[in-house]
This record gives C-alpha cells, structure tokens and sequence, in this order.
C-alpha cells in the first residue's frame, strides 16, 4: 500500500456480533426474526407504534448489558494513536465504539440510546423504554421515537461522510453484508475517489469483489490483526 494517511473505517453488525448483539442477515439474526416492514419503516410505526417501541425498547435494553469485544478495543487504540485524519462510520446503532474509548465515531443509522422528538425535533439522551409514550425532556410533548433510521429514511451525516471519503487514502469495511445502501457503494465512492480498499468480515460480503484485499474471520482476530499492523509500519 502507498503512504496512508486519512482512514474512513465503515463497521457494521458483524463488529459488535462477538459481544452477543445479534446481526441482520446471518442465520437467527433479526430479519429472520422479525418482518423489517413490522418494525422498522415509519409505515410501521404510523401502523402500529406499540409493536415498534417494544421492539427498540428491548434492542436498547439488551445493548446495555453487553460489552465491546477485541475489535472496538483495536479500533479504539487505532482511534487514539493514529495522527492523520481517521472516521469511524457505523451503521450500528449500539455504542460499543464510544464505549471502548473510540471518539472519531459517526452513527449513520442513528443510535439506539437516543429519543428524537418529532415535535420540536430535538434529540435526548434515552436508555429507559419509550413504550410507555414519555414527554420530550425539551417540549413536554409525547412524541418521542426511536432515533434510528428506519427504511426508507435518509441515513445521517452522508455530507461529513462524503467529505471524509475523499480526503481517505485508506477505505476499511468491517463486519458489514454489504446489503444496505448507501454504506453498502462506499466501497466504490472510495475506489472512485482513489483510495485503497480493504475489507475484514467473517466471510466474503455481497461487495467482496469491489475491495483491493479481503480478509476474512472474526472481527475479534481480524481487527487487531490489522490494527497491529498499520501502526507498525508507519
Ligand atoms: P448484516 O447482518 O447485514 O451483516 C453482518 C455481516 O457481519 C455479515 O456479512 C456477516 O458475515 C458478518 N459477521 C458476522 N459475524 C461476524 C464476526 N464475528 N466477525 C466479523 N464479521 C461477522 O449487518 P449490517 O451489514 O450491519 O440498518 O446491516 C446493515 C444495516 O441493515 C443495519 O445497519 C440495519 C440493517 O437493516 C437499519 O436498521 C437502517
């Protein structure tokens, strides 16, 4: 690889899948379990609200029980110690990166320990259930949701993202099928856009093809692998 210097890192379920969060896609995982359009559109939500806050009551119930594994520790020290410019952009709506240490994190998917009011459009810090239809810290009005991006809704932060991917010299996926647009063409923004691309997932994902290098196992082995290596060899 050329001289790297800016580092955009792309994480997704199978990162936080060695802490006993369950993943989308694999066997058992939640869309296995549950229809997306139940649970996870504002269709749904307008449908059958009580459904969809159980739901995400017990996803950010369950999150907070569990710990960050090897691979947010590695991405974490990776986050401290690295000196050019690097972004840890995750669909994951858990906090595991934040909690290991890493500060460089940006949640396009929104985050399960977040209420969004859809009054007065403000976001709190939430870790109880919402079932229970709770007032908005700041308006007093109880219209308070999950503050995760449902299908069909536009992810957060794409300009800050799109600004990182073309200063990267380095583009990273982890842990991610690659099912889900827009992260699922950051792959080809980067490539695009000239930097080197690398993925490290448990077994190829449906972009394998489009990555100079794969690398496959779990994200507890792979990432601090990995980690180890670019900060040697700076
Ligand atoms: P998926 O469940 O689609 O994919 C998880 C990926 O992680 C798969 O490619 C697995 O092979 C891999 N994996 C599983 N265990 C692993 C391990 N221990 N180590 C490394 N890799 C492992 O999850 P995402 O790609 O994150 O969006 O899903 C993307 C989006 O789809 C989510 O953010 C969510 C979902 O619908 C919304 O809810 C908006």
């Amino acid at each position: 690889m050329n001289q790297i210097r800016n580092i955009v890192i792309l994480t997704g379920a199978g990162v936080s899948a060695e802490s006993g969060i369950d993943t989308f896609r694999d066997a058992g995982g939640l869309w296995e379990q549950h229809r997306v359009e139940d649970v996870a559109t504002p269709e749904a939500f307008a449908r059958d609200p009580e459904l969809v806050l159980r739901f995400y009551d017990m996803r950010r119930e369950a999150i907070q029980t569990k710990q960050p594994n090897a691979a947010h520790h590695a991405l974490a020290r990776l986050d401290a110690e690295w000196r050019g410019e690097l972004l840890i952009v995750t669909q994951n709506v858990d906090d595991l990166h934040e909690r290991a240490g890493a500060t460089r994190v940006l949640h396009m998917h929104g985050e399960h320990l977040n209420a969004w009011c859809t009054a007065c459009d403000e976001r709190s810090p939430w870790t109880g259930p919402l079932l229970d239809r709770p007032a908005c810290p700041e308006c007093g009005v109880a219209a308070l949701r999950p503050d995760v991006v449902w299908f069909g809704e536009m992810p957060y932060r794409m300009e800050e993202i799109f600004a990182a991917l073309r200063e990267a010299d380095l583009f990273v996926s982890i842990g991610t099928s690659g099912a889900v647009y827009p992260a699922a063409g950051f792959v080809r923004n980067a490539r695009e856009l000239g930097a080197a691309t690398l993925e490290l997932n448990l077994e190829p994902s449906q972009g394998s093809s489009w990555f100079d290098e794969s690398r496959h196992g779990p994200a507890t082995e792979v990432v601090p692998a990995w980690v180890d290596e670019l900060l040697t060899r700076k």
